[in-house]
C-alpha cells in the first residue's frame, strides 16, 4: 500500500492526475512518508507551476443579511443573536482605498445572498472600483440570476467564487434547505460560459462527509477546469443546528490544498481565513503545500464582528496594518514574496513559471 501510494504521488508530479480511488486512499492513509511526501511534492509543484509569489485580495464583507438558511453559517436567517448590517456602496469602494494604496491587485466583494444590492448597485460598484483603483474585481455574492451575472461581467467584474461546498448532493441538500448542488453546479457553468475566472470550494470535516467525498471534490474542481478554490475546515458556529458538531482537522485541509495542486497545478489556492482560525501555524502551512493566496480582510472594524461565519474567527478584531504587517512578515520567514499586478490565473495565458 505504501509503495503503491507513493508511486502515485511521483506520478501526480510528472503530470498524470489521480483517480478518485486514489486520493480517497490518500486522504484515509496514517501513513506518516506519505502525508509528508504529499506535502513535499505539491510544495515542489506548486513553485514550479505559479512561482514563489503569494498575491494578496482585498477582502470586503459587505452585508451579513442572507436568504439562504445554510445550516452551518453563522450569519443564517435562522440566527437570531446576529446584529444584521448593511454597508452603503459608497462606503464599501471607499474601504478599499487603503488596500489600493498597499498596492494590492484584486478587490474580493463578499457578502450574504442580499438582493437589496440589485443588479445597479453592483454594476455601480464595479465601476467605480476599476476606475477608482484599477483594481482587478472579484465577486462573491452567492447565486444570482444569469442577467446578472452577465452585467457584472459586461461592467468588468474579473472573477467570481462560488464555493460548491460539497460535492455529495444528499450532503448538500441536507445542509442547504430548499437549495440543490445541481442549481449550485449550474450558476459555475454560467459563470465559466461568461468568461469569469471561476471559484468553487468545500469544507472538511462536515458531519457525514467521508474520504470518498472529498476525493470527489478534487475531482470536481480539476474536472470542472476551475481558476480558483477555497478549501477551510467546518469550524461550528453557535446559534446553528451544528454548534455542537466537531470541527474538520488541520491535517484533512492540507491534504485537500496539496492534492488540488497536484492535480491542478495552475490552480489560486487561498490559504483560508478559517485555517487561520484553526491553528496560528495553518495559513502558513497551507502555503507550504501547495496554497498561494492570502485573503486580508479591509471590512471596516466596526462591522466585522458582525460577519462571524463561525466561532473565534480569526482577524476579526485586527487593523489591516496589524493583519497586513504580519502577513508580510510570515511570508518572509517562510521564503515566499509578495505578488505584484492583480494576480490572474495563469490558466490558458501560456506563461509558465
Ligand atoms: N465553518 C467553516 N466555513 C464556513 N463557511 C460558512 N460557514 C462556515 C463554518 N461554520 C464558509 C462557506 C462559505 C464561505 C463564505 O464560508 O464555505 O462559502
Amino acid at each position: 500500500m505504501q509503495s503503491r501510494l507513493l508511486k502515485i504521488i511521483e506520478e501526480a508530479e510528472r503530470g498524470r492526475p489521480m483517480t478518485v480511488e486514489e486520493m480517497t486512499d490518500i486522504f484515509a492513509t496514517d501513513d506518516e512518508d506519505i502525508r509528508r511526501t504529499l506535502f513535499e511534492v505539491a510544495d515542489r509543484v506548486r513553485h514550479k507551476s505559479v512561482g514563489d509569489a503569494v498575491y494578496l485580495r482585498a477582502l470586503v464583507e459587505f452585508s451579513n443579511h442572507c436568504r439562504n438558511n445554510c445550516s452551518y453559517c453563522g450569519i443564517r436567517p435562522g440566527n437570531r443573536q446576529v446584529k444584521r448590517y448593511r454597508m452603503e456602496p459608497e462606503e464599501i469602494v471607499e474601504a478599499l482605498a487603503v488596500a489600493h494604496r498597499l498596492n494590492i491587485g484584486t478587490a474580493v466583494l463578499q457578502s450574504g445572498e442580499d438582493l437589496w444590492y440589485d443588479t445597479g448597485k453592483i454594476v455601480w460598484m464595479i465601476r467605480e472600483i476599476k476606475e477608482r483603483y484599477g483594481m482587478a474585481v472579484t465577486l462573491s455574492l452567492g447565486e444570482r440570476s444569469y442577467e446578472d451575472y452577465q452585467a457584472f461581467r459586461e461592467a468588468g467584474a474579473d472573477r467570481y467564487l462560488l464555493r460548491h461546498e460539497t460535492s455529495d448532493p444528499e450532503l448538500y441538500a441536507g445542509l442547504h434547505p430548499g437549495m440543490t448542488l445541481q442549481h449550485r453546479l449550474c450558476c459555475l457553468r454560467q459563470l465559466k460560459e461568461l468568461g469569469y475566472q471561476t471559484g468553487s470550494g468545500n469544507m472538511v470535516g462536515l458531519p457525514g462527509q467521508t474520504c470518498l467525498s472529498l476525493a470527489h471534490d478534487v475531482a470536481f474542481i480539476r474536472d470542472m477546469g476551475l481558476e480558483m478554490a477555497g478549501i477551510g475546515p467546518f469550524i461550528p458556529a453557535e446559534d446553528t443546528p451544528l454548534s455542537n458538531a466537531e470541527c474538520g482537522t488541520l491535517d484533512v485541509v492540507l491534504r485537500e490544498v496539496a492534492l488540488l495542486r497536484l492535480n491542478s497545478p495552475l490552480l489560486m489556492i487561498p490559504a483560508t481565513t478559517a485555517v487561520a482560525t484553526l491553528d496560528s501555524q495553518g495559513r502558513q502551512q497551507a502555503l507550504q503545500c501547495g496554497a498561494n493566496i492570502l485573503m486580508p480582510n479591509f471590512t471596516p472594524l466596526r462591522y466585522r464582528e458582525r460577519y462571524r461565519l463561525y466561532a473565534g474567527k480569526a482577524c476579526s478584531n485586527e487593523s489591516f496594518e496589524q493583519c497586513i504587517g504580519s502577513m508580510f512578515g510570515m511570508l518572509s520567514s517562510i521564503g515566499r514574496s509578495v505578488g505584484k499586478g492583480p494576480g490572474h490565473s495563469l490558466k490558458g495565458s501560456g506563461v509558465y513559471i
